[in-house]
């Protein structure tokens, strides 16, 4: 049998053979998934003997890590604003700049005095649920809806609802962006697939679902049918929140000027200080529903 020290030893050669740059902490990571371990177990058990059978289920994770496979796949799970999610390749992984676009929703929000009242609020393009149910948790008093044109992508939606509680709080709808919406919309939150699928990290595109991630030849294509669709379903006043790729503020920001004239565009930095959120804040005066 060997000691967990060695079989650590072991895997992040595998992995740097591979040019993974997260070797030493992927190799941890699948360690402690597969022993039920937090960090300070790990290092206070690396010289306990590992039996072969879980040794030998060890090196086949750190196999499916070698060929490409993200870790959030392998082992089910990705922490978001603090909460850990369920994930599976039928769904994106959430990424930490998604969690920027929550934070200056929720900061707008406030700054309107809306964070108590009875709105109705969309996620488009929920995914795995996080948006949705992140919101739904923080406030308690929205009406929540969240859209995906992927049943198999609402499945895991409403399994994270479930895990937080709040699946009598959001109405998963299956359709075409704001299509399926029963009533006015007062937020749209959407982090939509605004990626030039050609350009896309090619393990992103191998294991991630396309229709996640594919925005069209420009990348565009998502935002111009959200934007033209929100004219007609958003109430005034109303917000439209919505995460971009780096080189898409312009674009996007030019969009929300010609579906809502009139309307205030901010926009916001991630952490690498790259263009990350827009948000249109739509006045009353601006109230167009065609
Ligand atoms: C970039 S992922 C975002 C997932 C999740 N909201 C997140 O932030 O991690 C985009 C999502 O939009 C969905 N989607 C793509 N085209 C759509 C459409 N026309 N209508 C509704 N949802 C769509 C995809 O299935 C995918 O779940």
């Amino acid at each position: 049998m060997k000691r967990a020290k060695e079989l650590l030893v072991q895997a992040v050669e595998t992995l740097l053979a591979v040019r993974d740059d997260t070797a030493q902490l992927d190799a941890e990571v699948l360690m402690m998934f597969l022993q039920g371990y937090g960090r300070a177990q790990l290092y206070s058990r690396l010289d306990e003997p590992v039996d072969d059978e879980t040794a030998r289920r060890f090196l086949e994770l750190v196999a499916r890590r070698a060929q490409g496979e993200p870790i959030a796949y392998i082992t089910s799970h990705r922490e978001f604003m603090a909460l850990d999610f369920y994930v599976d390749r039928r769904v994106l992984i959430p990424r930490p700049e998604t969690e920027l676009l929550l934070e200056y929703t929720a900061q707008k929000m406030r700054d309107k005095g809306w964070t108590g009242e009875e709105i109705a609020l969309v996620d488009v393009g929920t995914g795995s649920g996080v948006i949705a149910v992140y919101l739904a948790l923080r406030f308690p008093h929205a009406r929540v809806y969240a859209t995906d044109i992927s049943p198999e992508a609402l499945d895991v939606a409403r399994m994270n609802a479930r895990r937080f509680e709040v699946e009598d709080r959001i109405n998963f709808l299956q359709g075409n962006l704001m299509d399926p919406l029963p009533e006015p919309i007062k937020i749209l939150v959407s982090n939509p697939p605004y990626t030039i699928l050609a350009q896309v990290e090619p393990n992103v595109a191998r294991y991630e679902p396309n229709v996640a991630l594919d925005g069209g030849p420009k990348g565009l294509a998502i935002y111009r049918e959200l934007l033209g669709q929100a004219r007609s379903r958003l109430s005034r006043p109303g917000m439209i929140a919505l995460e971009i790729g780096s080189e898409q503020a312009t674009d996007v920001s030019n969009l929300g000027r010609f579906f809502f004239p009139g309307c205030q565009i901010d926009v916001y930095k991630d952490y690498a200080g790259l263009d990350r959120v827009v948000i249109l804040d739509i006045a009353e005066e601006t109230t167009n529903l065609a």
